[in-house]
């Protein structure tokens, strides 16, 4: 079966990532800023105590690609390309520079003004993540991150001034980035640092808790300012977590891990917690602190459709002994699928995986999914202007495969943003040299470069996928 005539192609970045310029416009400092690059940077992940002791040599989201410069060049290539759709953050700190201030940033508010003007310019729908990696540093280091039930009101402030300034620009809305990231890489995900002598598990649930509840208050802002027209989606970092064998100890063991990252969607979605968290709790010692009224607003504002991001499945057994060898490629760890091959990240390649994906998360909500993550981390080499990146089109031919068959399968898609449609910094390792773009930027680990852009071969070929609306892969 094609995709639907309307179906929303595109490619996606996130400010932090793109931008550059960390201060200039009046913008504060965000958590990310505090981040250096290369094997530095997955530590400070893991340490972030000692981050902020800390002075490194280089802060690769200080500058990145200077897309905040660059927009309108780099927007005129998207157009090129055929891109209905371009997925994009606000940067919280441009808006609220601290984060608890009571009135916005005006410059900062004026910025995504004009960048979301540049996409209408050329017919380009906006796809807009409220908070992607980069929590307000003032709101991590005065108020201990999201264990702070504080941030909910200074993030319902934000995206009611957002929703408010960009209702005429911005119809589709994702809450959070990633949201069960903040169980793997709690900094990250919720500007949370924990002592080793605390319940890690309780921190991040009620961390966790607190984001569910501005979500929801977010969409009910979202209703209140712009009725049915705005679309409110959450985000899940996906990928199907497989049984190591056919033991049935193992399925039961992938059953509970899928359950683990599900759960933020499960209220999202569904609007209430589900009945297994009640074991999961207990097991875990959690203890959730709700206020009266969580649970009614959770009920009644959940959102309108599931994004994800999907670049792998993963491998669990139930054997410790077995499980011993998990290694983690990216933020989750994973054993090793025989059958699948891996990326220079170690990031295990299943395109079949995005199809088993889907039809889950379809069956489980019933809701419209929207792909706003899939590609290759890649190291390029820029020969005579381009880039011969046969590689990067293979693995996307196999996934874009997988996605129609998936829809084919009868689950309702409403589009496809390839991650890091432009090279930009990697959120994991900091470095340039993990690319993923059909645009090359001329620009290193280092921070080093010109910065120029350069069409690779994939750019071309990602024109056609769009023009033939997928039939000419
Ligand atoms: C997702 C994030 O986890 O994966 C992106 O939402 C990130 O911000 C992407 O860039 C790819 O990860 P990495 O580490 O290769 O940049």
């Amino acid at each position: 079966m094609p995709l639907q005539k309307d179906f929303l192609w595109g490619g996606a970045v996130a400010a932090n990532q793109a931008e550059g310029a960390y201060k200039k416009g009046g913008k504060g400092m965000a958590l990310v800023d505090i981040l250096p690059s290369g094997k530095e940077r997955w530590d400070a992940l893991f340490h972030p105590n000692k981050v902020l002791e800390t002075t490194y040599h280089h802060y690769p989201s200080h500058e990145a690609i200077d897309f905040y410069h660059s927009y309108k060049e780099d927007i005129k290539l998207f157009a090129e390309m055929g891109f209905k759709v371009f997925r994009t953050s606000i940067s919280w700190p441009r808006i609220f520079p601290n984060g608890d201030e009571l009135e916005p940033n005006e410059a900062g508010l004026q910025f995504y003004d004009d960048l979301f003007a540049e996409c209408q310019k050329y017919g380009i729908e906006p796809l807009v993540t409220l908070n992607h990696f980069d929590t307000p540093l003032y709101l991590v280091t005065e108020y201990g991150g999201w264990r702070n039930r504080k941030l909910v009101e200074f993030y319902e402030r934000y995206a009611k001034v957002v929703f408010e300034r960009y209702k005429d620009k911005v119809k589709y809305w994702l809450t959070f980035n990633e949201i069960n990231m903040l169980l793997h890489i709690p900094f990250f995900g919720g500007g949370l640092i924990i002592d080793e002598d605390e319940n890690a598990d309780q921190v991040k649930f009620q961390a966790a808790h607190h984001q569910l509840v501005a979500s929801s208050l977010a969409t009910k802002a979202a209703r209140e300012i712009n009725g049915d027209k705005f679309m409110i989606g959450c985000m899940l970092a996906a990928g199907e977590i497989y049984p190591y064998s056919c033991h049935p100890e193992d399925l039961l063991k992938s059953v509970k891990e899928n359950q683990k990252q599900y759960f933020f969607i499960d209220v999202q979605s569904r609007g209430a917690y589900p009945s297994y968290t009640t074991r999961m709790f207990r097991e875990l010692n959690v203890e959730l602190k709700m206020k009266e009224g969580d649970e009614s607003l959770l009920k009644e504002y959940p959102v309108d459709f599931i994004s994800f991001s999907y670049y792998s499945s993963r491998l669990t057994s139930a054997d410790p002994e077995i499980n011993a060898g998990e290694k983690s490629g990216n933020a989750f760890g994973s054993l090793d699928n025989p059958h699948l091959e891996a990326s220079e990240w170690g990031w295990q390649i299943d395109p079949v995986g995005l199809r088993v994906t889907m039809n889950n998360l379809y069956d489980r909500y019933q809701k419209p999914l929207f792909i706003v993550e899939n590609g290759l981390g890649a190291v390029d080499k820029l020969e005579n202007g381009t880039v011969a990146d046969d590689y990067r089109i293979d693995y996307m031919r196999d996934h874009l495969k997988q996605m129609i068959e998936a829809v084919d399968d009868g689950v309702e898609l409403l589009g496809y943003t390839s991650w890091g449609c432009i090279d930009i910094v990697s959120a994991g390792s900091g470095e340039m040299k993990k690319r993923y773009g059909f645009i090359y930027v001329d620009r290193d680990n280092e921070g080093n470069g010109t910065g120029k852009r350069y069409k690779k071969k994939s750019f071309d070929w990602y024109k056609k996928v769009i023009e033939t609306n997928g039939t000419d892969l």
